[in-house]
């Protein structure tokens, strides 16, 4: 079982050492218990998706400490401020165009060029961020497709061993996952809610002065969008995607996994001497968690107009290789 464990200054810097080394730790919120890892580090954030055994990834949001630096991640413009100031720190995530040099990974925001940002009210999360010196990837800290946690016993019968430590800062206020407003089209369209919470489309209507329209229907325990006008939009490259391939086509890109040695070109030569804009391996030791945290930045690096198509490795359907898989059939079809 997990380590459960009372906040202090033992077990907060404890916390804040697992995140330093890349690793998980489960933390409470005022909405529910998170399961957090740096989310600038893909690595990091690949554990994520395999200790909840999602089977899919989809963007998680990042939690900071402060509003300002939870703003300079993304473009955010007078709306996003004007949320910020009335209900951060709080239940409310705004979705956010990514700034130029925004820092998040890109595992964290699913490759889309979106993030998704929020300062929670609870001082242990906050504590927490701002001792790590890093914004928090957060999940609801349980198995995918279960309840969401919000009381650290709940976390530790979900996730047993799969989290490292659970800082235990007793039941959620709020119980609700936060509300989730999508500000990424700009001043000239209108706010949409994607995910109801405690912060209600009429409390930011009264804020912001316009309508905040609603975009959610029916949604899975998971709180993944189902009907299909809801489904999240997806990072897909500009050229198609060749799955399964066992070798490179004339023109192709390549991103392995796992040994080359038996990868073939077709017109001859080597697989060794592509150039490192058509050849990217996952990871060349076969392993799933390397290859989550490497997919988005491969798949956007071998996505140039001089590649025609990427031939993609076959990666196994198991574990974490699941979610790669059902990622890249989506960018296959996109
Ligand atoms: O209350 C909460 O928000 C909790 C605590 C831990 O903070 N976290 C949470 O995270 O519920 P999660 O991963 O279960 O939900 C994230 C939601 C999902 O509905 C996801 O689709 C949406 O936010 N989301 C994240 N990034 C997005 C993006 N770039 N575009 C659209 N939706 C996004
Ligand atoms: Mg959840």
């Amino acid at each position: 079982m997990a380590t459960v464990k009372p906040v202090n200054a033992a077990s907060l810097s404890e916390a804040v050492s697992i995140l330093k080394e890349g690793d998980l730790v489960a933390f409470p919120t005022e909405t529910v218990y998170g399961l957090g890892a740096n989310a600038c580090d893909d690595a990091a954030v690949a554990k994520i998706f395999a200790a909840k055994q999602r089977p899919d990834f989809n963007p998680l949001i990042s939690h900071f400490a402060a509003a300002e630096d939870a703003l300079a991640v993304g473009r955010a413009d007078a709306r996003a401020k004007l949320l910020a100031h009335h209900f951060w720190p709080g239940p409310l995530t705004m979705i956010l165009r990514r700034a130029d040099d925004c820092p998040i990974a890109d595992l964290t925001c699913a490759g889309l060029d979106t993030v998704a940002v929020r300062v929670p009210a609870h001082p242990v999360a906050r504590d927490l961020i701002a001792a790590a010196e890093c914004p928090l990837a957060a999940p609801s800290a349980n198995l995918s497709g279960t309840i969401s946690p919000t009381a650290p016993v709940h976390v530790a019968q979900s996730l047993g061993d799969n989290v490292s430590l659970i800082l235990a800062g007793g039941a959620c206020e709020v119980g609700l996952e936060s509300t989730v407003v999508d500000l990424s089209a700009g001043e000239d369209s209108l706010p949409v809610l994607l995910r109801p919470g405690a912060i209600t489309a009429d409390q930011m209507s009264d804020v912001l002065g316009c309508v905040v329209e609603s975009d959610f229907g029916v949604k899975t325990k998971e709180d993944k969008p189902r009907s299909p006008g809801q489904a999240l939009r997806h990072y897909a490259p500009n050229i198609p995607i060749r799955l399964r391939a066992v070798d490179v086509e004339e023109g192709e890109a390549l991103l392995g996994f796992g040994s080359e040695k038996f990868m073939g070109v077709r017109g001859g030569g080597r697989v060794a001497d592509m150039p490192e804009t058509a050849h990217k391996n996952l990871s060349a030791e076969g392993d799933l968690n390397e290859a989550a945290a490497n997919l988005f930045a491969m798949l956007r690096a071998l996505d140039r107009p001089e590649n025609k198509k990427i031939a993609v490795m076959d990666i196994p359907e198991v574990g974490l290789g699941i979610a790669i898989n059902e990622r890249l059939r989506r960018a296959a079809q996109g």
